[in-house]
């Protein structure tokens, strides 16, 4: 009984593993981008450097956000080695520090002529009610606030490049929220996996509302749901949450997987009228209901603006 029990257990698993390698989107897109310049934060790791090497591999200038310079540097050898694309730049940002964006942007701005690809990627999810030097909770700046105040930094030189687009890393989970008090941003919910939601709606409702801001332009952006992607992300998950993702590991894509839908969104070409829309498994797909209130999203807005001290001369949409 127990060999039988086992037998369909592995049967199930294994069959469930087969059909989410079969429903995972792949990015067809050919795009060459010699001559663009892409910005991927968070490239050291996972989802972001799966990235940040389709675009070297497709011949982009590739800029790397990094927290870390040794990291950034061992993630930048590897590249090069396996792209043979030897335009591959390091440069210093803490998503965790508004000043540390600003240097970041500043750098990029008097350094670079355009700008192409921007990817919001870096993300963490844990650390509770650890709050930044800015007075944030911590998850709520580096997923939100800092991907807000970074994408306004750079708008004028992503403006330079035709068709530029923006591509910001959001999550299933953002479907959750249902009731995003604009008062309690920083006020920690009590539960990690609360506020990990709320950054990523947050983000959602980004997304869209950057979309309204830009119609006039021909810079495009989308947020993404990469999937369930065995990544360094839940290092900081314990308890039950740990115990869900340890025992769901074999399901998980990998980075490479984990990637495509952001390389879609960043580099396929005709998906321009999309603007604004959520895209999983490099298909755009129906908003969560949670996100459809455009208010919201305006509100949203405004909010941030003040809470990331957006100051005169840096609002440029
Ligand atoms: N994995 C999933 O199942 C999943 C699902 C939905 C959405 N996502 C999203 O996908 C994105 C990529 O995550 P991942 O799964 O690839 O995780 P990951 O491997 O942990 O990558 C996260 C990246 O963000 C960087 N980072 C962390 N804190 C930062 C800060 N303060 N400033 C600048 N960079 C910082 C990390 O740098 P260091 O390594 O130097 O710390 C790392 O390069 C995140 O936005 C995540 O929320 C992931």
């Amino acid at each position: 009984m127990i060999v039988l029990i086992f037998v369909l257990l592995f049967t199930v698993c294994v069959a469930t593993k087969i059909y989410f390698k079969l429903i995972t989107g792949w990015c067809k897109s050919q795009t060459c981008l010699k001559g663009k310049t892409a910005l991927v934060t968070g490239p050291t790791s996972g989802i972001g450097y799966h990235t940040a090497l389709d675009f070297a591999k497709r011949g982009a200038r590739v800029i790397l956000g990094c927290l870390n310079q040794t990291e950034g540097e061992w993630t930048r050898s590897r590249i090069i080695g396996e792209t043979g694309n030897e335009n591959v730049e390091v440069k210093l940002i803490d998503l965790n520090s508004f000043d540390s964006i600003r240097a970041f942007a500043k750098e990029i701005n008097d350094t670079e002529e355009r700008l192409d690809i921007l990817v919001n990627n870096a993300g963490v999810i844990g650390f509770g009610n650890r709050r930044t030097k800015d007075d944030c909770l911590y998850v709520m700046q580096v997923n939100y606030f800092g991907p807000f105040l970074l994408t306004h930094l750079l708008i004028e030189l992503l403006k330079k490049s035709k068709g530029s687009r923006i591509v910001n890393v959001s999550s299933l989970v953002a479907a959750t929220v249902y009731d995003l008090d604009l008062t309690k941003l920083n006020t920690y919910p009590g539960l990690d996996h609360k506020l990990y939601a709320r950054s990523k709606f947050c983000v959602q409702l980004f997304t869209i509302e950057l979309a309204k801001k830009l119609r006039s332009t021909d810079i495009t952006t989308y947020s993404v749901h990469p999937g369930i992607v065995r990544t360094n992300l839940f290092e900081n998950v314990y308890g039950l949450g740990k115990i869900i993702i340890l025992l769901g590991l074999f399901f998980f894509k990998t980075s490479e997987e984990g990637a495509q839908t952001t390389i879609h969104c960043a580099v396929c070409k005709g998906i321009e009228k999309l603007s604004g829309e959520h895209f999983v498994d490099c298909n755009k797909v129906s908003p969560y209901k949670s996100t459809t209130n455009l208010e919201l999203s305006r509100k949203l807005w405004k909010v941030t603006t003040e809470i990331v001290q957006l100051k005169s001369e840096e609002i440029r949409l």
